[in-house]
């Protein structure tokens, strides 16, 4: 909780959340719960004593490769359909109780399948979680498939194969919303998912990247390039005065998620992260949480932080949470119903500050 008068406000902003990564919401209690049920020995490293030593460690990651390594081991727990359900159902409890209305999702299929979980596994895990946090909260969801960057194009280009061949993408299935890239930035070709992208273009399907994390403007040039609509981070967008321009004139949105920056030593501290200065530039941005079980922070988490370092007025908060509602990928009705909930939590902020 912040010290912030506006808390109160923050939690009861209704909220969009565009940058969650599902296999980053596995928190140490539950490696070592499903460790046991599935009989994974986790490594000697002593990070894996027990749920306390590796949420010290956590507190220390020096990069987003060394965060990487931990979240690409932390993900070996998950077995079984029931597993994956129950990561996301695990988010979406905290995440509703944070004031999220609407969450867009990524998942890491090919790093599963490569260790001999089948992609339908994965697919109806996650799928379940999603369709329990709409069934019970009325919460709507997303799902966002997430290539990796270190691993070949060919391993991406299976599971979208397998993908579309299925016609998971089709909204028919309403499974599949979207496309991504993420883990490291910096070192594989920037446009290594050139093709693949054109393909998703072609097919209709929306498409988002993560750039400017730690990499410099010009990965998010390459990924505004191949097609990406959205951008993922891009923090360093700042540094690039004429791409800034043209991000602002494309409307493109920045899913920033500034504990995640902190946390992984892109930024010193959370009044670094360009917040202040992409509101003065028209620059549209959500705030998210990225891998809140790693980087000890879900999104109100980060809400808090950034008004901490950055006082934000309740009329630059109500532009934020419209933002966030008008650029997510969902229909114009639930755009209308959730610009409403907004107007009517800051009338309601308003009244009792004016009496
Ligand atoms: N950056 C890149 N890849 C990721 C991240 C991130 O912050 N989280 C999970 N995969
Ligand atoms: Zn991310």
């Amino acid at each position: 909780m912040c010290q912030s008068p506006l808390h109160d406000f923050l939690h009861g902003l209704p909220k969009c959340e565009h940058h969650v990564h599902l296999e980053g919401c596995l928190t140490p209690e539950l490696i070592f719960e499903l460790a046991q049920k599935n009989a994974i020995t986790l490594p000697s490293d002593p990070a894996y004593t027990s749920p306390k030593t590796l949420t010290q460690r956590y507190g220390n990651f020096t990069s987003l490769d060394d965060f990487l390594s931990f979240y690409f081991t932390g993900m070996t727990v998950l077995h079984s359909e029931s597993d994956f359900a129950l990561l996301a159902w695990t988010y979406f409890q905290r995440a509703h109780a944070d004031g999220v209305h609407h969450a867009e999702v990524f998942f890491d299929p090919q790093v599963h399948r490569d260790r001999g979980v089948a992609y339908e596994t994965i697919v109806a895990g996650f799928v379940a979680g999603c369709k329990r946090a709409e069934r019970e909260f009325g919460l709507t969801t997303r799902l966002i498939l997430c290539f990796v960057r270190h691993l070949p194009v060919e391993s991406a280009a299976q599971v979208f194969e397998h993908a579309l061949a299925n016609s998971h993408f089709h909204p028919e299935t309403d499974m599949l919303h979207g496309v991504g890239w993420s883990s490291t930035e910096v070192g594989p070709p920037k446009d290594m998912f050139r093709e693949l992208y054109a393909t998703a273009k072609t097919a209709g399907i929306r498409l988002t990247a993560h750039a400017g994390e730690e990499g410099d403007p010009s990965y998010i040039a390459t990924a505004l390039e191949l097609g990406a609509q959205r951008i993922d981070h891009g923090i360093r967008l700042v540094e690039d005065v004429e791409l800034m321009q043209r991000v602002v004139q494309d409307g493109v949105l920045l899913t920033v998620c500034p504990i995640s920056n902190v946390q992984l030593k892109c930024v010193t501290s959370v009044a670094e992260v360009p917040i202040r200065r992409f509101l003065d530039a028209g620059v549209k941005f959500s705030i998210n949480s990225d891998d809140p079980a790693y980087f000890g922070g879900y999104i109100l988490d980060n809400y808090c932080a950034v008004q901490e370092a950055f006082a934000l007025s309740v009329d630059e908060w109500r532009h934020i949470a419209e933002t966030s509602v008008r650029e997510s990928w969902v229909d114009e009705v639930r755009k209308e119903e959730l610009l409403r909930r907004i107007d009517d939590h800051v009338s309601k902020h308003l009244e009792v500050v004016l009496v």
